[in-house]
């Protein structure tokens, strides 16, 4: 979604700020815009559309300014104009403000300030901050906006420069992730770490309420902090030689799920080892009800975790949808514990359900990839996911980390409870074996690249399978969909016959996942009442089944392992063959439209 970056130094500004709203931009927008201070006055120039765009109309202006804002625009409240994108300023054009998150009480805010005679020119929330702190600003602007945030309600995460207090900027933030970089004698400030890294490994991150003022001379924070190292890799915010960020991030699997499970299984003693959830670990033995919350891809994760919790923790799993939480008026006492799972730790819906579940004064756990990231600040334990850097605006390697990590987390719960020490030393072991038949799967993507060919212009697609796989028929579903704008629909296999089955003819091709497992017999079942109404059929079965081929033609095969972790190996693919529809398709595979990679909006 919305993305900042601010620069503050000795060298020019507009390079710097525009290489990191290109590193930001992953995250999904629709405009840009940036603003620079240099000798000849101010200069704010915007532009719809892609970043390519603003930076042709930066092409002959000559600017050298060595302090100035950018953004990059994810609408939520206006449309796509120049008008909405950021940077926004006040009446006077003193005041330049750049804002991620939403300001709720932006209506009330601005009749009252339009009472008092100041003119806005874009239909957005963020407008209000601008002329808000002009109301205050009385020649500092550090004192300006500390007044003006007591009178806003909602999320920011802001950078502000002012004409008549120059040479610094002004950041602050609330549930909005805003870190600033130090590089010698120059200051970064960025809403994601992928737009300093390759400056500087040096950072602060800003915490809720807290203001910082950085100038060149000097930077504070109300309270001083330390610059720690930033966890991730420059290198992981390159392409690697793959012509996309997604295919890169599906083939990095192997390495992302030895990430995610390194130093975590202690396959002699059967057990899995978490360090984030050490200082619970005895309330988490009193536990007799999870309930985890997620979105979208998170989500499905959240359904695999359900069947494992279950089957081998014996503990009473519900998966709710973020956005759904509060209005089910979930029952939640103290034997519950609420897990959410995120890869950014900044999705606005599962932030607000874990307040919700705090307010009910249960325990809060997390399953989150980014570090330091929203979500792992406010619950009360958690694991990272380790699995580096996803640029892809799809989620790939963070399902399957979350995947792997639930496993973990259900060899942890059952170990603690009934399940036996030889059963903990074969799951651990198979566990320890993912990474290796991720890499069998993979060696398979010529042939899925070949299906996709083949299906490209089929223009619907049902997806089914069973238990563990139910929530991967989703999630394949949901990776076309997102991916190639193929309409697709993911269901159980065994609930299609109760009004889905009317969809399929010989245009409307079925993906049934089937591999040997408790419900296989019923997946043939299933597959039979598709294939009597001449639907075409992909099935993906478990090597060695050649008695499949009898009954559908084409065929994916991903290796045995136990059945919990079977989805690990099946979604992977879903994901290739949702990357390859799209890239036959001519889509924008790593930023499909009207999607964000953190959607930072409830
Ligand atoms: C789909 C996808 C989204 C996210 C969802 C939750 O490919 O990426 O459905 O899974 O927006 O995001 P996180 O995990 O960051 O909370």
């Amino acid at each position: 979604m919305c993305g900042i970056v601010g620069y503050i130094g000795k060298q020019n500004a507009t390079p710097i700020i525009i290489e990191g709203l290109r590193r930001e931009s992953y995250r999904g927008y629709d405009s840009s815009g940036l603003v620079v201070f240099q000798n000849e006055g101010v200069v704010c120039i915007k532009a719809i559309g892609k970043l390519e765009n603003l930076e042709a109309k930066l092409l002959n202006q000559n600017l050298n300014g060595t302090i100035g804002l950018g953004h990059v625009r994810w609408a939520t409240h206006g449309g796509v104009t120049e008008e909405n994108a950021h940077p926004h300023t006040d009446c006077k054009k003193n005041i330049f403000l750049v804002h991620n998150g939403i300001i709720e009480n932006y209506a009330a805010l601005k009749e009252k300030l339009i009472q008092k005679g100041h003119k806005f020119s874009s239909e957005t929330d963020t407008e209000v901050l601008c002329h808000l702190i002009e109301n205050f600003f009385r020649g500092n602007l550090e004192e300006a906006v500390r007044k003006a945030l007591q009178y806003v309600k909602g999320t920011y995460g802001i950078a502000v420069i002012s004409r008549q207090d120059p040479n610094k900027i002004v950041a602050a933030r609330l549930s909005s992730p805003l870190l600033i970089g130090f590089n010698g004698d120059e200051y970064i400030v960025a809403s994601d770490p992928a737009a300093v890294i390759t400056r500087t490994k040096k950072a602060v991150n800003l915490e809720d309420n807290e203001i910082a003022v950085i100038a060149p001379e000097k930077f504070f924070i109300l309270k001083e902090k330390t610059p720690q190292d930033l966890e991730i890799d420059s290198g992981e915010a390159e392409k690697g030689g793959y012509p996309h960020f997604m295919l890169k991030e599906i083939m990095e699997q192997p390495e992302s799920l030895s990430d995610s499970l390194r130093g975590r299984l202690l396959v002699e003693e059967g057990l899995a080892k978490l360090g984030g959830l050490k200082k619970v670990e005895d309330k988490l033995r009193e536990i007799e009800r999870l309930n985890i919350i997620a979105c979208g891809t998170a989500y499905h994760a959240g359904m695999v975790g359900e069947y494992m919790l279950e089957e081998y923790a014996g503990i009473s799993t519900d998966v709710d949808l973020a956005s759904e939480f509060r209005y089910r008026k979930p029952i939640l006492d103290k034997k519950t514990a609420v897990l959410a799972i995120s890869q950014s730790g900044e999705t606005a819906d599962t932030i607000a359900a874990i307040k919700e579940a705090k307010e009910k004064g249960v325990m809060t756990l997390g399953i989150v990839n980014a570090i330091g990231s929203s979500i792992t600040k406010i619950s009360e334990a958690g694991v990272y996911n380790h699995a580096g850097l996803e640029i892809g605006v799809a989620a790939t390697k963070s399902f399957t980390s979350q995947l792997a990590v639930l496993s973990l987390l259900t060899l942890f719960l059952a170990r603690q409870r009934q399940l036996s020490l030889v059963m903990g030393q074969r799951i651990a072991k198979e566990i320890g074996r993912i990474p290796e038949l991720i890499k069998q799967v993979l060696i398979n993507s010529p042939q899925i690249k070949e299906l996709a060919e083949k299906y490209k212009n089929f223009n619907n697609f049902l997806f089914i399978g069973r238990k563990y796989n139910f929530p991967i028929a989703l999630e394949g579903a949901l990776k076309l969909k997102e991916i190639s704008y193929v309409h697709s629909e993911g269901c159980g296999a065994g609930e299609m016959k109760h009004g889905t089955i009317a969809l399929i003819d010989e245009n409307f091709p079925t993906i049934a996942i089937c591999p040997s497992d408790s419900v296989y017999e019923k997946m043939i079942s299933n597959i039979q009442e598709i294939k009597a109404r001449n639907g075409p059929i992909i099935a993906m079965a478990t090597e060695g089944n050649e008695e499949i081929k009898n009954l559908v033609k084409d065929v994916i095969y991903i290796p045995k392992t136990l059945e919990m972790l079977t989805p690990i190996l099946s979604v992977i693919p879903l994901q290739l063959f949702a990357y390859y529809m799209g890239v036959a398709r001519g889509c924008d595979v790593d930023k499909p439209r009207n999607l964000a990679k953190s959607v930072t909006v409830e």
